[in-house]
């Protein structure tokens, strides 16, 4: 083992790190932060007798709380001389994130890495997109559950599918390559629209993966039931299309792919409930208030923010990074008795 390398106590090392940039977001996806009552109880079929409950009070991390720029260039930095190799940058939304592409300029300047992206909801970004690309984004991930406005609406709990699929275009046009789009499929809400979805990214070129609904929504309202497992989307996609599987040499890929035959666009399947992959997972994140999470459902998180602001050097960050990836958890229980939902959603984690 080599000692400056971020390795766990299984033998994985961990090569990507995912920053989330903000807490906040300008969608209110049910299966993430859903904003009324009857979004958030969408699994009980109660949808339309509350439909003008009340939002939901929510609040956000306070500014003070918010990493600087210069704090995540540092970690950063300090992650990359440990072998992290790829960054992603999540939220909340990023693009809410003023001055983003300052950040995505200081990070395409360090040297060793390999993979600069991001992961965005689209509504920002056919106004912020040539900025991002200026800066040296290099990829870019999409989320888009529907291509039916009101269903997009219903989702998102916003009318913005027509800007969304704007940010698609545009992201093709700056030569962002591949442009990747995340469907996550929740049963009985838009795994009626799997097919379409997979005819979209064939017309348009995209990278689709379709992602299993996870327990990470703050309503906590995530059931088994409303998992569409992977293997039942694939059938599904192979009576529609001779699709080809993509062998890969990447062990730590969480998604098993299929082209098309004519080789434009390409589906992967993303199964973290029906088929965890945690045996591989090479992920650390690193949450907008500067906690450092070793798994999507830790319980636990290791405040580096408070080291970050103390008189702690960065041989001391290094060593503390060291050590909390050593305790990373061997993989995620969800669907076994012990199960514990993380209690911050996936708005707060960064995907
Ligand atoms: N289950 C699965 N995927 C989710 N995402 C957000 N919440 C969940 C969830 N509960 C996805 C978003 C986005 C990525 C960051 O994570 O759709 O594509
Ligand atoms: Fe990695 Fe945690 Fe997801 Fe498993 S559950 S793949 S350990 S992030």
């Amino acid at each position: 083992m080599s000692s400056s390398l971020l390795v766990d106590s299984h033998g994985r090392v961990l090569r990507d790190l995912r920053v989330s940039v903000t807490d906040r977001c300008n969608f209110r996806c049910l299966y993430c932060l859903p904003e009324t009552e009857a979004a958030q109880n969408f699994y009980r079929g109660r949808w339309a007798t509350l439909p003008t409950s009340k939002p939901i009070a929510w609040e956000w991390q306070p500014k003070s709380k918010i990493l600087t720029f210069e704090e995540i260039e540092r970690v950063v930095r300090i992650a990359v001389g440990l072998g992290i190799q790829k960054i992603r940058l999540t939220g909340g939304e990023p693009l809410l994130r003023h001055h983003l592409e300052d950040l995505v300029a200081r990070l395409a300047r360090l040297p060793g890495i390999t993979d600069l992206a991001m992961t965005t909801n689209g509504f920002l970004f056919a106004e912020k997109g040539p900025a991002l690309r200026a800066a040296g984004l290099r990829r870019i991930s999409f989320s888009l559950d529907s291509l039916d406005r009101a269903n997009f609406q219903k989702i998102t709990g916003r009318d913005g599918l027509a800007e969304v699929l704007a940010g698609i275009r545009l992201a093709g046009e700056l030569g962002l390559n591949p442009v990747k789009v995340n469907a996550v499929i929740i049963r009985g809400i838009n795994d009626h629209e799997i097919e379409a979805l997979a005819g979209f990214a064939h017309t348009h070129g995209l990278a689709l993966r379709f992602i299993e609904f996870m327990p990470l929504d703050s309503a906590h309202a995530w059931q088994k039931e409303l998992v569409v497992p992977g293997t039942e989307i694939l059938q599904r996609l192979l009576a529609v299309h001779p699709l080809q599987p993509v062998v890969s040499a990447n062990a730590a890929e969480t998604a098993r792919r299929w082209t098309f035959a004519d080789g434009r666009g390409e589906l992967g399947l993303i199964s973290p409930v029906s088929e965890p992959f945690c045996g591989h997972c090479n992920r650390l994140r690193l949450t907008a208030d500067g906690k450092l999470r070793t798994c999507l459902f830790s319980v636990t998180e290791h405040d580096l923010r408070g080291r970050l602001r103390s008189a702690a050097t960065d041989v001391d960050l290094a060593a503390y990074l060291q050590a909390v990836v050593w305790g990373k958890e061997a993989r995620h229980h969800i669907g076994e008795p012990e199960f514990a939902q993380p209690a911050r959603s996936m708005s707060c984690i960064g995907g």
